[in-house]
């Protein structure tokens, strides 16, 4: 078509060439789309049409870059002739619509990120990514201005849609009539940069976009969204400021769409999936630089997964997501491994309970503090919406976000009724959180619940809990020094998988949808049920079908990484293998290790008081021998004092032994494993 033109063209071509095109513009198939959208955006009563700005640079290039450069005077041109063909045949539909139609770009070529706005956009049309951070409530404001002249003896009016101040027939001043002039909604937005394309660990910038008439509502906080529109400035107080009069909006899917996965890695992805060390090769290359936690590094590799979100025929929801809370003593490295979690997962972020946001965690509505406009703005489980949210020091989270946790983990949406506001948001993410003891250090004899400040509800959210506790060992103290020292000198092994290719492994494999296998399905139902029978009703830890569901969800991560579509036993065994040492650990910081051993194998409540008597009396032998064994008759003696009689004391020392519970340093003698 013709290419010439350009800025010195006359109105009237401009608004006949934008006639053209939509007549003229045909699509690949030779189809008149546009025709078909104007006749589409009619029938439905619409009053926008939505133009792709790649058929409109094909077709007429001057008329592309006008709406870059000249935006207000372009999209005037573009409307104006849409309503002139509409106006032809359709005049009842423009009643309908109260003559208001508009003309809406997308996949304009001008994209700016959000930190490189500035003054050279200023009136200029951009296209900017984000993710929606706060929203306004929708207001009312006039668009078109009824005037009347204040002279009674002249009377003139005139509709505006600019400020006129004098009666252009007497001169005299006018005055705005507000209930003849005519209203739209509008609504303003603040779109924060995406987590995904942020460079580091640098502090998201955000931008003020507005949105009006039929542009309002179109997206909520979390969404992520492509906005079209253009650049303005404002003077607020002393400063003036830039934002976006939104042209149009577009909202995105969540699925982390900046790991691109090309043939090439799909086939290298293929390949590795074969390996059956696999899940030991993943694992190790999490967060290589902290040493330990193998079975923690296995559940983060599960959780960048996730199981399969499933909808019942009903509609209800099975999140897939998978929740872990680490629970540990000061320095450990619970903050190092979550910070590392953000740099290999396809979609992250990092934030801490104490809230670095006033929004914290769920969501909030804020008063602007220049204007008052309540806003809703959006925290960090609706920002990583999608991805992983990894929540430091969760005990320290606000009140306010306690009672919104439970909604956002279980249901994975936020709802909030406030000052106008109404909502509900998605928060369809993991949350890997860690949490410092209660009482500063984890302390074994006490409950778990006093160990931890956090509400039962909350804590029963999380599919898989670890307890980390930071006790003196010789040859592990000395592992995880020479480790912390051979990183400072600079002397490790590479891992096997860098980060960026387990991100694009983890992106690839997050999409499948593998089903449970009989064998599956029996290997978890047998450890389920063998669970809920050996509890008894007074155990602090609840076996409830939530460990069902979380074994399911284990099990599918893992069967993903492997790019099956089936789950299988061994799958099944993994998870049970997870989540049995997340309850052993937890329960034996319970009660001493034996009594999960005792609900494992369901033995008799009368009998595991027998044997939590024995290893009191073994600890407290050991203390008055200053460190010492105990002798076996000194300790048959004791328990004896308990009525316990010597061959079960005998039987019990062994078996304690056994499960590794009291150690044997020398014959005859016993101690109990620290
Ligand atoms: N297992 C470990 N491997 C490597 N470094 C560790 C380990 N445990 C602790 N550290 C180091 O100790 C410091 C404190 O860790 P941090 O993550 O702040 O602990 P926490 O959050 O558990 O209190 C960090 O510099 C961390 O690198
Ligand atoms: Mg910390
Ligand atoms: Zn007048």
């Amino acid at each position: 078509m013709d290419v010439h033109g350009g800025q010195g063209s006359p109105l009237e071509d401009v608004i006949e060439k934008f006639k053209n095109f939509y007549w003229l513009f045909t699509d690949g198939n030779g189809e008149p789309k546009y025709q078909k959208e104007i006749d589409r955006m009619i029938l439905a009563d619409q009053r926008s049409l939505t133009v792709d700005f790649m058929d409109l640079l094909l077709y007429d290039c001057s008329l592309a870059s006008g709406v870059v450069d000249e935006p207000d005077k372009y999209i005037e041109h573009a409307t104006t002739a849409l309503l002139q063909l509409v106006s032809l045949h359709r005049r009842a539909y423009l009643e309908r619509v109260g003559g208001r139609i508009h003309v809406r770009f997308k996949n304009v070529e001008n994209q700016v990120p959000i930190r490189s706005l500035g003054s050279i956009h200023i009136g200029k049309m951009v296209q900017i990514k984000g993710i929606v951070a706060k929203a306004s409530a929708i207001k009312q404001r006039i668009y078109e201005y009824a005037y009347e002249c204040t002279n009674p003896n002249c009377g003139f009016t005139l509709k505006s849609r600019d400020v006129v101040a004098l009666c252009p027939r007497c001169g005299r001043k006018m005055m705005v009539d507000p209930s003849k002039s005519l209203y739209e909604d509008f609504q303003v937005i603040v779109v924060q940069e995406d987590t995904e394309s942020l460079p580091g660990s640098k502090i998201p910038r955000s931008i003020e976009v507005i949105l009006s008439d039929d542009l309002v509502d179109k997206a909520k906080p979390g969404d992520k969204v492509i906005v079209t529109g253009i650049v303005r400035v404002r003077r607020e107080r002393s400063a003036y400021s830039i934002f976006i009069e939104a042209n149009n909006i577009e909202t995105l899917s969540k699925e982390p769409e900046e790991i691109t996965i090309t043939g090439e890695d799909e086939e290298l992805i293929r390949e590795v999936s074969k390996d059956p060390n696999l899940i030991d090769k993943l694992v190790d290359s999490i967060a290589p630089s902290i040493y330990g936690f193998r079975e923690i590094k296995e559940a983060i590799l599960y959780m960048m997964v996730g199981g399969v979100t499933r909808v019942a025929p009903d509609g209800t929801r099975f999140r897939g997501d998978i929740n872990i809370l680490l629970v540990g003593d000061p320095g450990v490295g619970k903050s190092q491994l979550l910070k590392s979690v953000v740099k290999i997962a396809p979609k992250a972020l990092y934030t801490s309970g104490k809230g670095s946001t006033a929004a914290g965690l769920t969501a909030t509505v804020l008063k602007d503090k220049d204007t008052g406009e309540p806003f809703l703005e959006a925290g960090a489980l609706v920002l990583a919406d999608g991805g992983i949210c990894c929540i430091d020091e969760i005990d320290k989270m606000k009140n306010e976000d306690r009672a919104a946790m439970h909604e956002a983990m279980e249901q994975q949406t936020i709802s909030i009724a406030k000052a106008g506001i109404v909502a509900t948001l998605n928060a369809r993410c993991s949350v890997l959180a860690a949490a410092n003891p209660a009482l500063g250090r984890y302390m074994p004899n006490r409950p778990i619940t006093e160990n931890i400040k956090l509400p039962p509800a909350i804590l029963s959210r999380f599919d898989l809990i670890f307890i980390i506790r930071d006790t003196p060992d010789k040859a592990e103290d000395e592992r995880l020094a020479s480790h912390i020292l051979n990183i400072r000198a600079e002397r490790f092994k590479a891992p096997f998988f860098n980060p960026q290719f387990i991100k694009k492994y983890i992106a690839y494999a997050r999409r499948l949808r593998p089903i449970m296998s009989e064998e599956a399905m029996q290997k978890i139902m047998e450890y389920y049920l063998k669970l809920r029978e050996a509890v008894s009703p007074d155990s602090p830890i609840a076996i409830t079908p939530r460990q069902l569901e979380s074994l399911i969800r284990l099990a599918e991560a893992r069967a993903k990484l492997f790019l099956r579509d089936k789950v299988t036993a061994e799958d099944a065994e993994a998870a049970i293998r997870l989540m049995d040492y997340c309850l052993r650990t937890v329960a034996k910081d319970e009660m001493g290790r034996i009594d999960i051993d005792i609900i494992m194998s369901g033995k008799p409540k009368t009998k595991r008081e027998k044997m939590l008597k024995i290893i009191e009396i073994v600890e407290r032998l050991e203390k008055e021998l200053a460190g010492q064994p105990a002798h076996k008759d000194l300790i048959i003696e004791e328990a004896e004092k308990y009525g316990i009689d010597k061959a079960f004391t005998e039987d019990a020392l062994e078996k304690l032994c056994i499960e590794g519970i009291l150690c044997k340093p020398k014959s005859g003698y016993y101690k109990k494993i620290r």
